[in-house]
């Protein structure tokens, strides 16, 4: 088994490289592909003005602006992430905010104050704990009693047709690996419901509960944009990895015909993403 500090570092290795490097740079294409993740769990956590807010894994910050027009002035966002690029375009982007801090931070590990916080709120941030029952059970502690929970995290990656449906297109050109990241810090390591309540159980939270909720997941704004992005990220891109460039092709032209029957008027391509919202109080 991995140790839960090495798969700590490790995470907080690739937030600090190349995992900040794309959502840096495309930070308006992203905010605006998870805008109705955003707006779902922005409902979910029903932020009241005055309220003391923890955005957990904030990145570039769209989710703190809003949070901080939710609490307004008497209110306050703490928004927290381990990735110094990403913190440091959330900082430049709420500039003038008095009611937001942006830290620097691992949220498993920074001194919040305790019992400070009304909602621990999350958009994707919280799945890459070595130890997710300790940063939960640490997160916690900086929770009024009874506090709410707000977060999104992905279902799991086959549950998701973004995902599932060019790994199923290049399943027929190469061989597709086993799963081996299975219970490990990752994208879609909070996609099994009753794993995640174990987990926020034992770390002292009530039992969570679990909203499904379905949005359009851009992925290009022309099938083959669409299907050459698929042939290099994600479990596809992975798939495709060593390939030569023969096969590299012919797994483009099979996510092509795989995307092209779901691109809208103007070209662009869109497939389903699954996502949890789930509530919990401290
Ligand atoms: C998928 S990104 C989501 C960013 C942002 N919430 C959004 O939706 O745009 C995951 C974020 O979690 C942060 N993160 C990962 N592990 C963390 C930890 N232990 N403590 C704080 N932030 C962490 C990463 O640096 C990254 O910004």
């Amino acid at each position: 088994m991995t140790d839960p500090t090495d798969l700590n570092a490790q995470q907080l290795a690739y937030w600090n490289g190349s995992g900040a490097e794309m959502w840096v740079a495309r930070q308006q294409q992203m905010d605006n592909a998870l805008a109705p993740v955003s707006r779902a769990v922005l409902a979910h956590a029903a932020v009241k003005p005055g309220e003391v807010v923890l955005d957990i894994g904030c990145g570039t910050g769209g989710t703190v602006l809003a949070l901080a027009d939710a609490v307004g002035p008497s209110g306050r966002v703490i928004g927290l992430d381990v990735s110094a690029p990403m913190i440091g375009l959330a900082r430049s982007r709420a500039e003038g905010r008095a009611n937001v801090s942006l830290v620097l931070g691992d949220a498993a590990a920074h001194p919040f104050e305790p019992g400070s916080a009304d909602v621990l709120f999350s958009r994707f941030g919280v799945m890459f704990f070595g130890d997710p029952v300790g940063a939960f059970a640490h997160m916690r502690q900086a929770m009024k009693p009874g506090g709410r929970v707000a977060m999104a995290v992905w279902q799991p990656a086959l549950a998701n047709a973004w995902v599932r449906t060019p790994l199923h297109a290049v399943a027929g050109i190469v061989a597709i690996p086993e799963a081996t990241d299975v219970g490990l810090p990752g994208q879609f390591a909070f996609g099994d419901a009753n794993r995640v309540a174990q987990i926020m159980t034992a770390a002292g939270f009530s039992p969570p509960s679990f909203t499904p909720f379905t949005f359009p997941m851009p992925l290009g704004r022309s099938v083959d944009e669409a299907a050459q992005r698929a042939s290099e990220f994600g479990a596809s891109g992975r798939a495709l990895g060593a390939q030569p460039e023969d096969v590299k092709a012919a797994a483009v032209a099979a996510i092509r015909a795989a995307f092209a029957p779901h691109a809208n008027a103007e070209g662009f391509v869109a497939l389903p993403g699954a996502v949890w919202l789930i509530s919990a109080t401290a």
